[in-house]
């Protein structure tokens, strides 16, 4: 993400993209080696696994999943956006957060409720029937990358909490400490990061708090140890490490909607016919490519599931 810059003049990028190309540079040669020293199935194993860090248990296939190929483990975990550990896309979240500890994490959930609470995330974690989802993800900056994510379905929170008649929507937060998060000493961004969805996006069936990737507890450039995941939205509006889950009357506003207003909306459903208003939004680069390889679609491809919610609006004003 960036703030009112030129598109030439992404400074921001050019050290971590060049870093990044180095490490897939590495990557690439290792594979190869495997290949001509006779061990192919080492490569196949190496993409299907994750980094190591603790397994999920009981996690069921969705049937909501892509048929795509996931994308390497190492690309999903080296390429991130999270301003509160590096400015801007690279792979300074990933080495910026060596030493994040994600528990203890506490997770309050507020407002317009029945059943509000304060939890330990594993206490929040516990009750909800883990899944894997593997969607296709697109950022603002028109990357994108196929990731199986682990969580659980946000509508069975929201059913569980019980919100009242008055919640018409949900907002979230990022936990705000300068220990464990270094940015937010800056002004980079205003501090805490904020999201928000409708209440009937939070309820869709695609909607997950996600506790992992492949297989595995998220990593902290991820957003560990709880995230949001919208797969027909900008990857803007998936906020990390969440501590907060407030139920609200009243249309949140957004970090990127407050940091830049004419280029970053509320809805940020992603959409190839409404250009951002430095690039267009037509095609997208699949990582590891840094070449527009792919057209992007409507809802990222899933229409079918989402666009009856936004039936009656103008997609160009509500960007
Ligand atoms: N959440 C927080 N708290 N802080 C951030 O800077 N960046 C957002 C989103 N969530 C961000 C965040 C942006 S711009 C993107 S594109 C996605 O996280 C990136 O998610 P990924 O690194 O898992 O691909």
């Amino acid at each position: 993400m960036l703030i009112k810059k030129a598109p030439d003049i992404r400074s921001s990028e050019i050290t971590p993209k060049s870093v990044y190309l180095r490490r897939r540079e590495f990557i690439q040669a290792s594979a190869a080696a495997l290949v001509a020293a006779g061990f192919p199935s080492l490569v196949d194993e190496a993409a299907a696994q994750g980094g190591g860090l603790a397994k999920l248990p009981n996690v069921k296939k969705s049937p909501l999943s892509t048929t795509e190929a996931p994308s390497l483990y190492e690309h999903v975990t080296s390429y991130n956006n999270f301003y509160e550990f590096a400015p801007g896309a690279g792979d300074g979240p990933k080495n910026n957060s060596k030493n994040f500890k994600a528990r203890p994490w506490k997770i309050k959930i507020d407002g317009l409720v029945n059943k509000p609470g304060d939890y330990d995330i594993d206490d929040f974690i516990k009750p909800y029937a883990l899944e894997e989802r593997i969607y296709r993800m697109r950022c603002v900056e028109a990357w994108s990358f196929v990731i199986p994510w682990v969580g659980i379905p946000m509508a069975d929170v929201i059913k569980q909490v019980e919100p009242n008649a008055k919640a018409r929507y949900v907002e979230m937060t990022t936990l705000h400490d300068v220990g464990k998060f270094p940015m937010q000493r800056t002004d980079v961004l205003e501090w805490p990061y904020i999201e928000g969805l409708r209440l009937d996006e939070a309820q869709n069936p695609l909607t997950l708090l996600a506790v992992g990737i492949y297989g595995e507890v998220l990593p902290a450039q991820n957003g560990a140890p709880i995230r949001l995941v919208v797969p027909w939205k900008y990857g803007f509006k998936g906020i990390k490490s969440i501590n907060r889950i407030r139920f609200v009357e009243n249309q949140p506003r957004n970090t990127w909607q407050k940091m830049a207003p004419h280029e970053y909306g509320f809805y940020a459903n992603v959409n190839p016919n409404v250009d951002h208003p430095r690039w267009s939004q037509a095609r997208e680069k699949r990582l590891p490519s840094f070449v527009p390889n792919r057209k992007t679609e409507m809802f990222n491809g899933y229409t079918e599931q989402v666009a009856h919610m936004y039936k009656d609006m103008d997609l160009r004003k509500n960007y």
